[in-house]
């Protein structure tokens, strides 16, 4: 059992469990993180999963660096207390921001985002590469890092998105204002020759639809999260916490937002109709160390 953070409600004491049988944590500024846990689920369907939305603080990639570093903490931290046996930050702008901090402490693995930027490198034809994100991660030295690194014969137009976050985060997939949204957006990259897309931001996996639409289907979009699960799926294994039995898997909801509003949005960007319970004052921050 891992040691249960005394700041947490009393409803949220850690979890009793087998080593094997404690579930696997994600987090996400939000709802986006659930296209992470999607290609999760699917990689490991024997996994107990965990997943928290801080959509009550959504979005991060406006915020300052100290709070999106708070954040991340005290996500990572619920996902302890609840048992968690690996963390999963499946938000790019919480990587950038905080993840070697987060390694710096956490007691289990963390697997982080990293946007697709080398595989892009090497599937573009035109050698023009739009990366979608927020300002936040573009702004980041491994963003910059990435770009350097494959840049090579590449050029990489990088665009934030303000505004797409918060649509996802309210399951506004097709309506006008997102299509206007994403025109704008994907405009300039189309016109300047992109052949190839990276989504770095989890949320923007679940508007490929109407990316692809927009783009065209010459267009080649890249969504990381199967290589994350696949990566996740990799460090359980030489940890030995990965699941043996065979009784079903459970997959639990959290949420900082008004759980009416989280249970709708989750519900239509997961698929079905799931039960949501509540993470906790969101103005929680934690000043002391773990
Ligand atoms: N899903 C988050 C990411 O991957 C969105 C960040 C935000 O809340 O702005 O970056």
């Amino acid at each position: 059992m891992i040691a249960c953070n005394s700041a947490f409600p009393s409803h949220l004491t850690a979890l009793e469990a087998h080593h094997e049988d404690q579930p696997i944590g994600v987090f996400d500024s939000g709802v986006g993180g659930l296209s992470v846990l999607r290609a999760i689920r699917r990689e490991l369907p024997l996994e107990n999963l965990l997943y928290a939305a801080d959509s009550g603080n959504a979005p991060y990639g406006d915020r300052d660096a100290d709070f999106i570093r708070s954040r991340a903490m005290w996500m990572t931290r619920f996902l302890l207390a609840q048992g968690a046996k690996t963390i999963i930050v499946a938000c790019n702008t919480a990587t950038v921001v905080a993840v070697s901090e987060l390694r710096s402490w956490c007691p289990v693995p963390v697997v982080a985002m990293e946007p697709a930027i080398k595989p892009a490198s090497q599937m573009t034809k035109s050698g023009i590469v739009g990366v979608l994100a927020t300002s936040q991660t573009l702004s980041s030295a491994s963003v910059a890092r990435l770009c350097g690194a494959h840049g090579d014969g590449v050029k990489f137009l990088l665009q934030a998105c303000p505004g797409l976050v918060e649509k996802v985060e309210r399951a506004e997939l097709t309506s006008e204002a997102t299509r206007a949204l994403l025109v704008g957006y994907l405009s300039p990259l189309l016109a300047a020759g992109a052949d190839t897309l990276v989504l770095g931001c989890t949320h923007y996996p679940f508007l490929i639809p109407l990316i692809q639409e927009i783009a065209g289907p010459q267009v080649l979009i890249i969504d990381p999260a199967v290589a994350v699960a696949r990566e996740v799926a990799r460090r359980l294994v030489p940890n030995r916490i990965s699941v043996s039995r065979k009784s079903p898997a459970t997959t639990r909801f959290f949420s900082s937002s008004p759980l009416d509003e989280a249970q709708a949005a989750m519900s239509a960007l997961w698929g079905e109709q799931v039960t949501v319970h509540a993470i906790g004052p969101t103005d929680l921050h934690p000043a002391d160390e773990p």
